[in-house]
Formats: C-alpha cells, structure tokens, sequence
C-alpha cells in the first residue's frame, strides 16, 4: 500500500516520517525554556539531521513563540514546518499565521477525547467535541493541505468514539492522524491494538497517515513507538534526548538507532542522517544546559564506553562481540582527543567541529579560544567534556541580557565572606561587593544586588565534569519565579564562578520565561 500526502507526496510501507517536536513538547517542559535564537539554531540542527517535521511551537502561547515558529517558518528549508493548535478559532489563525512564511506547511491540531479528559478538563459532551473536532480540521485546512489531527489522551480513549473521532476529522481532511499516549500508561500492545482497531476500522484510514506520540513516564516511550510502527504507524514523533512533558518524550536517537539496528524485525525506514545525532544532542544539552545520564542509549558518555576486562578483550578480538551498532554511526569519534596549552587555533577549532559546533563563527571561535587557554594554563588537560562546557557556558549564551565578568571572593574562617562581581546588564558594566554567610551566599548576594529579582533559590548542586582535582566543576542552580521554575547551569575550575555563571544563566532563562504566559488547559 502507499500513500500520497501534500508535503510528502507517494509514500512506501517502509518510509517512517520523523517528526521532531523538541521545540514545542520537549521546550515546554520546566528548565528547557529557550531563546528565539536558540530555536533557531536548534531548529537549522534539526534540518541538518534530516527531520521530516519540524514541530516549531505553539503560536498561541505567547507573542514569543509566535514569533519563533514564524522565524523558523522563514528561515529554515526542507522539513516542513509546523504549528500547534488546540481547536479553537484563535489558536488555528494564529498558528496558521506563524507558518505562513514555510516552504512546506502543517497545522496540528488536537483535543482531548478521553471520557476522562472531556468530563473534567473540557466539560464537553462526546458530540461537542466531534464537532469541535470537524470544525478545527476545516479551518485548519483553509491554510495549509496539510493538517495534522492528534486525540489527546488517545491511548485512555474508548474504542469506538476514538474511531469516531478520527473519521471525523479524515472527512474534514486531515492528512495525519496522532494517536498520543499522553500520559505515558500504555503498554506497547495496547497501542498496536490501538493502530490495528484503526486502520481496520475507520473509514478512509488508508488515505491518512498514523501517528505515535508516546510519553516516557514509565520508560516505555521508545518501545510503545515501535509496537506502534509495526501495527502501521507511518509518522513517529519524538525529541532530542527524549526531552519533555515529565519523564519526557520518545527520544529520537533511540528510535532511529532501533529501527537501524533492527531493520531485520521491523520494516521501517527513517531517512535522518544517524551521524549527526550526537552533534544535535550536545547541541541540546549545550543550549539548555541539561546534559544526558552518562548511561544514556546512543548519546550517554558510557554509551559506547567498555569498561570490564572481558569485554575489552572481546571488543579487541572483535567489535561485534559488544557492539551492536557502531558510535562512529551516531556521530562518536573514536579519539577523545586530548587538547592542552599547546593546542593551537586550528586543532582548537577542528575540536568544536568535531564536537558539534562548527558553525559558530569567528568572534565566536575567538572567546571560546580565549577561554580554552585560560582553562588549560589551570589544567593539565582539557577533555572534550571540558571544551563542551566551556563553549555552552560562553558562546552559546552571547544573547544573554545578563554576562558574568568577573568575580574576586575572599573567605576564610576568620573574616565574614565577600563578594566583589562584575556583571555585564544589557551591555554596560556593573560591579557591586556583598558579604554572605559563605563565599557561595556572598556571590547570590551581590547577583542580587546588581541585578533585583524576587526569585527563590530551589536548588544549588555541585558536580565534576571530569576527574581529578584540577576538573571543572558543573554547578547547578534553580530558581523560582511565581511558579515558573527554571535551572541554569555554569563550569569552571573554581567552584565559587562556577555558581555564579549557574545563578547568572538561570536568571537570563527567567528573564525569557517571563514573557511567556501558558493557556489554559494545554496539558502536553
Ligand atoms: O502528549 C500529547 O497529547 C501532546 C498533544 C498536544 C499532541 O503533546
Ligand atoms: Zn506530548
């Protein structure tokens, strides 16, 4: 069988469409929050790769986000570019405003059609919302042919009204069809039933294409997307690093490596180029500051990492004997090239490339230059973790309204501790001195002495980007503004300016948050 869709035109049985929504569910989720050009270089990472769908935002949310889906819409060619909508009016005609400037086009739309979510998050009776249902699909499809429909809480829908519901939006056109385990319940055999009952039964299903959207709350978002491939799933919608609402979404690295890896069993091909996975991976945790567990699959530091004797001793005789797919496959290089004081521009900048951040450009490469020698005159040697976070910490956040300059602390067990900081606000200098009870409480101090916020302080954690006594330390700070959470992040050899960039990043991501207001009842 094949389908023939508006932006995809004849598709084979095998073809899986990836649909990336890293910026729209993955950025939603608390402490992933990001700028308007962070988006999009997020977003030209994403075309890099290969994404067949690019689910930029959702208009409505925010004048911000408006702007961000329109931005990508205009800037960004091949994938096609699409907009979230509940079913309302003013959500469609505003998502269908923000995609406008696309090449290739998609409005999606959803609503919720559990008995549970209707009753109490809607307050709709089932009729209603077969109506809402019709009148969002036509309206969506006055500006684009391609319209996604997605039944919110799917997988915890009846079966037969969940049959209603999505004849009903085929008849007003919809050319996708999202079946989202909103809630991440499901069981991989509960949603090849779900993709099974369908295609059998509804009415023109063989006119649309299937969707799986799964959430990871518990841990099985990657394997109900398979089963739901194999029971006829065509689209699969995913994040980087499985970012998302709670425990995350399915992530994309580990559905395009099992379907690679496992052509054998399932029929399916995504077309991403897998060795760029890493590179968008780290381009993610760069730009949010959230690093993957060292023991994530595909992209984790030990993901490919061989550390008991025996399997050393295998993977000398032969790399199969460990391996199922190759790290040079996802993008892993096979030297951990070690970079020190003696290192040189060129080596320095073959390094960002290899690492993922090749694109950035001169004055770019020159502050990170700089900073790569001050680290390595304090340390013996840099590792690619060390250079990571040092162009995160720098050059990732050069649109920052708030720069960390310089900090001198005096401490001790005598003297009270102090805080002597430089901040750059909105481009001038400020300098500011505060004592604390700690040299950590002197330097929130004189942030917050320089820079008036009411914001909480939720979490202070401090780790080590690598070994020995001379590694950077990572610290983490979180912070809370009228609900809104947000976590930055900060390295440096000295614990002390390392809690400052943290402190300094979280209130930048605060500062971006600010200007977002959430719509009611948006629960995924
Ligand atoms: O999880 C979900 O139900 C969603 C929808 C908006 C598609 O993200
Ligand atoms: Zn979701």
């Amino acid at each position: 069988m094949s389908f023939t869709h508006p932006n995809f035109g004849t598709l084979d049985d095998s073809r899986i469409i990836i649909f990336d929504t890293t910026l729209r569910d993955g950025e939603q989720s608390p402490g992933f929050s990001m700028n308007l050009q962070e988006k999009l270089r997020m977003a030209e990472a994403l075309a890099e790769l290969g994404v067949d769908v690019i689910e930029a935002g959702f208009p409505i949310a925010s004048p911000g986000d408006f702007e961000s889906v329109q931005s990508i819409a205009k800037a960004i060619k091949g994938p096609v570019i699409c907009g979230l909508a509940r079913s309302g009016r003013a959500d469609i005609t505003r998502a269908g405003e923000a995609i406008a400037p696309a090449e290739r086009k998609r409005i999606h739309t959803f609503i919720s059609t559990s008995p549970l979510h209707m009753k109490y998050k809607l307050r709709m009776e089932p009729e209603a919302v077969l109506q809402a249902i019709h009148d969002s699909v036509t309206l969506a499809r006055q500006y684009t042919d391609d319209v996604e429909w997605s039944a919110e809480d799917g997988s915890r829908t009846e079966p037969d009204f969940l049959c209603r519901a999505t004849e009903t939006a085929i008849r007003a056109g919809a050319t996708t069809i999202n079946i989202p385990d909103t809630v991440g319940y499901a069981l991989p055999e509960d949603m090849a039933r779900i993709f099974s009952m369908l295609r059998e039964r509804v009415p023109g299903a063989d006119r649309v294409i299937f969707s799986a959207h799964n959430h990871n709350d518990l841990g099985l978002a990657v394997a109900n997307t398979v089963a739901s491939i194999r029971a006829g799933a065509r689209q699969v919608e995913c994040t980087i690093n499985g970012i998302g609402e709670r425990a995350g979404n399915a992530a994309l690295e580990e559905i395009v490596m099992a379907l690679r890896t496992r052509h054998d069993a399932v029929l399916a091909r995504p077309q991403v180029a897998s060795e760029k996975i890493l590179k968008t991976s780290r381009l993610l945790s760069a730009i949010t500051g959230f690093d993957v567990q060292p023991n994530k699959a595909i992209v984790g530091r030990n993901a490919f990492a061989h550390e008991s004797g025996i399997h050393q001793d295998g993977m000398l005789k032969n790399a199969a004997t460990y391996e199922i797919m190759t790290p040079e496959s996802v993008g892993w290089t096979k030297s951990n090239l070690v970079m020190g004081k003696h290192s040189g521009r060129a080596a320095f900048r073959d390094k960002l490339r290899s690492l993922g951040y090749g694109e950035i450009g001169d004055n770019q490469l020159n502050d990170a230059f700089r900073r790569f020698k001050e680290l390595a005159d304090r340390k013996k040697v840099v590792y690619d973790d060390d250079i990571a976070a040092l162009v995160e910490d720098e050059v990732m956040r050069e649109h920052d309204r708030i720069r960390f300059v310089s900090l001198d602390v005096r401490t001790g067990s005598k003297a009270k501790p102090s805080a002597e900081l430089e901040l750059e606000i909105d481009g001038v200098v400020h300098s500011g001195k505060e004592t604390g009870d700690g040299p950590v409480d002197a330097t929130f101090n004189a942030i917050r002495s320089l820079f008036a916020h009411d914001a909480t302080l939720r979490l202070f954690s401090v780790g080590a980007i690598t070994e020995g006594t001379d590694a950077q330390a990572r610290v983490t700070v979180r912070l809370e503004e009228e609900g809104k959470m947000v976590d930055g992040q900060g390295a440096d050899t000295d614990t002390i300016v390392a809690a400052a960039r943290a402190y300094v990043h979280a209130l930048n991501k605060l500062l971006v948050k600010r200007t977002r207001t959430e719509p009611e009842a948006l629960s995924a």
